[in-house]
């Protein structure tokens, strides 16, 4: 008997579940828009819920079947977003109707400090505010100090590579977990350049700043599966007053850049770190911002910086491992580069100089698209319509949009054999011939990436150092196929960025 009854609570509890996860699922039906059926609990996103793809494989051919609709419905799970797959309309949306699209999809987690208070999360003119204060903190000026901040820390991950090479495999060579070197470098990059404390991971693995810093990476571990339940039950979430990062530990963060900025204004210390720029910017700012909304923006380093910009030089060595002649082109560059400089240190000028390297990096951006996706949200009711002015849809607030940035880089009428990585697409002769609206790996418009220098010098002042010192080749355990084996947000094969160095003589 109660075995019956329990049975029947079960399949009571299974039917309601089942019931939620679809409840969604009929927003596309009275709206003239085309969709493709969505399946329970994971939408339209099967395979990259499922860890059968990662969400850039998974954006890429959503998008490649629907392309020929302009605009196409899509169920991110259980949230139904509306796809732009027009280049044009993209533009119409995110930056000529800015007013009605000015901000991300919502992140519901009121509970959690200082997430609310980040620059990518801040809505409407609260947002406008802060983005002015920041702005100036991200110019070329600015990335012109601050590099020199960063060049020590690419030194000690030169001497690391030179004192310890891990796995040797013959007399010059060696194999490293290129994801491992670049995860520690972002964390000491990030350290002295955001929170401006001098840490080095590659002496020190165990220091304080690295070890909660872990833990406040959201796009794995524990944080990542609460960042999950609350994108799929954000009340559930919020019921229970869950959070997605430990206090203690986003306490620590928060004690070290209050402390620090204290501890400057007091001793009149100067240093040319985002403390600095954030102590002088909020002292121009006619907003009275708090302590909490002052450190948000440093928080963001967690979240968009950290494994965005290891990313970065992961997937573009991966490239330069397969491609021996660019590899050798972009020596060559380096070479140059070197001698041009006499022996004085790399600094942001001459990286800007490097024009095949920023081919390079630039076609490894399209290629390994490393945010699939970004996101609007309509915040008041506006129609869309074609050249000729026929209606083509009619967005009503709350609306979330999506554009599927990794989808357009691999169209191959934008892109000619997207598969092909050919940094020549970037020269400056064929630059011209891009189709605008097309390349967006930080985004468009007033709301795209704050950081696009920032992330870019890093890049590439870390290739310039590997380059001048080593030459990179495939190793046994080099992943085939990074396309296939990527899997959730990252393009990272499951079992690592592995190649091999060989000492350049
Ligand atoms: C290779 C590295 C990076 C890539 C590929 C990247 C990409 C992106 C993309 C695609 C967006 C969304 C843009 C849109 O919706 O149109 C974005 C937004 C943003 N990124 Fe990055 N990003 C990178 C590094 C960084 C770094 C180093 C920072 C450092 C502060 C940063 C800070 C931000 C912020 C604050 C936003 C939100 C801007 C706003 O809402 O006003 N990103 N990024
Ligand atoms: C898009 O679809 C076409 C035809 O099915 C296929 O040949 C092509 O490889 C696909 N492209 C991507 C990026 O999946
Ligand atoms: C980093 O740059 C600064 C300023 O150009 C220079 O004084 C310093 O020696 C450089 N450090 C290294 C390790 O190259
Ligand atoms: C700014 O806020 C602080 C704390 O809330 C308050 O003490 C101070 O008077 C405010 N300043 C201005 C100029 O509003
Ligand atoms: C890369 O940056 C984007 C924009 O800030 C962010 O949404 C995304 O989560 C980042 N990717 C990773 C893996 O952190
Ligand atoms: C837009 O996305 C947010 C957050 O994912 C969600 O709460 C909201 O219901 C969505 N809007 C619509 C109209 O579906």
């Amino acid at each position: 008997m109660a075995f019956v009854e329990i049975l029947l609570v079960l399949a009571i509890i299974g039917l309601l579940l089942l019931q939620w996860s679809t409840s969604t699922f009929r927003a596309f039906e009275k709206r003239n828009i085309y969709f493709e059926k969505p399946y329970p609990f994971v939408g339209n996103m099967a395979a990259s819920a499922m860890q059968k793809a990662s969400f850039q494989k998974q954006t890429s051919e959503f998008y490649n079947r629907t392309r020929h609709h302009k605009l196409v419905g899509l169920f991110n799970l259980r949230t139904p977003m509306i796809q732009i797959n027009d280049p044009q309309l993209i533009r119409e949306i995110c930056v000529k109707a800015f007013d009605h699209f000015p901000n991300h999809q919502p992140l519901n987690i009121p509970n959690e400090r200082l997430v609310s208070h980040m620059l990518n999360v801040m809505r409407d003119q609260h947002w406008k505010n802060m983005r002015s204060v920041l702005t100036p903190v991200f110019t070329a000026a600015k990335m012109r100090k601050m590099f020199t901040l960063m060049n020590e820390s690419f030194a000690e991950c030169l001497e690391h590579l030179r004192s310890s090479q891990p796995i040797a495999l013959g007399e010059n060579a060696f194999e490293l977990d290129m994801k491992v070197l670049c995860n520690k470098l972002s964390n000491d990059v990030i350290a002295t350049t955001a929170f401006g404390l001098k840490v080095n991971s590659f002496v020190d693995p165990g220091n304080e700043f690295h070890t909660i810093g872990r833990t406040l990476v959201f796009s794995r571990g524990m944080p990542f599966l609460k960042f999950m339940v609350c994108l799929l039950a954000p009340n559930v979430f919020n019921f229970f007053k869950l959070t997605i990062f430990d206090s203690a530990k986003v306490d620590y963060f928060v004690r070290l850049v209050v402390d620090a900025m204290q501890y400057r204004e007091k001793h009149h210390i100067t240093r040319p770190d985002m403390i600095q720029l954030l102590l002088e910017a909020k002292k121009e700012s006619e907003d009275n911002w708090t302590d909490d909304e002052i450190v948000a923006q440093c928080f963001i380093f967690f979240f968009a910086a950290f494994e965005n910009n290891s990313n970065l030089i992961c997937t573009t060595t991966y490239e330069l491992l397969h491609n021996p002649d660019i590899q050798e082109r972009l020596y060559e560059e380096v070479k140059e580069t070197q001698e041009a400089l006499k022996g004085a240190p790399l600094n942001y000028d001459a990286v800007q100089k490097m024009t095949y390297m920023d081919m390079v990096v630039s076609e490894s951006l399209r290629k390994w698209t490393l945010s699939a996706a970004a996101d609007r949200l309509c915040s008041k009711d506006y129609t869309l319509t074609d050249d000729e002015g026929t209606k083509l849809f009619e967005f009503k607030a709350g609306d979330n949009i999506s554009i599927p940035i990794s989808g357009l880089h691999w169209d191959e009428r934008f892109f000619p054999q997207p598969r092909r990585f050919d940094p020549e697409r970037f020269s400056g002769r064929r630059k011209g011939d891009l189709i605008p609206y097309t390349y967006l790996p930080f985004g468009v418009g007033p709301r795209s990436c704050i950081g696009n220098r920032y992330a870019l010098m890093q890049a590439k002042g870390m290739l310039y150092n590997l380059m001048l010192n080593y030459k990179i080749e495939a190793s046994p355990k080099t992943t085939k196929d990074l396309w296939e084996s990527a899997r959730g947000f990252n393009i990272i094969p499951s079992t690592g960025f592995w190649m091999q160095l060989v000492l350049r003589e």
